[in-house]
């Protein structure tokens, strides 16, 4: 792979507007998990966060205590924006295989896509390390290939299974019946939970 995908390659994306992958607001399988959860003190965790509109969804049906993260500095400064009480530690700049935490609950929005494939495996390790006991890594993944070299980068449900079951019980990893219209029929929703390893 020629492209190098650091913080100025997603700055540049965000300044020139390449954003397709930003459908404006949170997807509905994710509103749908966050909706039925009642303990609304969870520690949440938004890694590759972009314009957060999951977090901004959670925010505003009471989750105190929801994190995002990014690699790129410019939609951590437009979240903030719009969210102005937002609490700056709960704001991470910063690379996400150097993050230091533990959540309860990990959102998965599009941000494995955007990693290279050789980075997967350490994808899955720093997900279960960030973990708290229990914790649930949930969101939706793609369940196809793209043409194109990525990102983003696509893959299957066998894929998923062979790279997740040795750090993760698999609670639900299936094709998505309510993705939003352009990704139909192209999303697993997963909901992973961490295992003791
Ligand atoms: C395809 S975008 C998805 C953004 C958002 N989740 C959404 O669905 O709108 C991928 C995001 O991951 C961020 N990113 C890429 N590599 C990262 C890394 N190693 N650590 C943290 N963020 C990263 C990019 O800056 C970008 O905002």
């Amino acid at each position: 792979m020629n492209l190098s995908l650091d913080e100025q390659y997603w700055t540049s994306r965000y300044l020139q507007n390449q954003i397709g992958w930003d459908v404006g607001q949170a997807t509905f399988p994710i509103k749908q998990y966050l909706d039925q959860i009642e303990n609304k003190d969870l520690k949440v965790l938004i890694p590759g966060a972009g314009n957060a509109h999951e977090a901004a969804y959670a925010l505003e049906f009471g989750f105190k205590n929801i994190h995002i993260l990014d690699l790129s500095k410019y939609p951590l400064d437009k979240f903030i924006e719009n969210q102005p009480t937002f609490p700056p530690s709960n704001l991470h700049h910063q690379d996400f295989f150097l993050h230091q935490g533990n959540y309860d609950l990990i959102i998965e929005q599009t941000f494995f896509c955007a990693l290279s494939p050789s980075q997967r495996i350490d994808y899955v390790k720093k997900m279960h390390q960030l973990l708290k006991k229990d914790g649930v890594l949930m969101g939706v993944l793609f369940n196809r290939y793209f043409e194109q070299e990525g990102p983003p980068f696509g893959g299957d449900i066998d894929l998923y299974k062979s790279i997740f079951e040795n750090h993760f019980e698999i609670k639900i990893l299936e094709p998505c019946y309510n993705s939003v219209p352009p990704r139909r029929g192209a999303e697993v929703f997963i909901l992973l939970k961490k295992k003791e390893v």
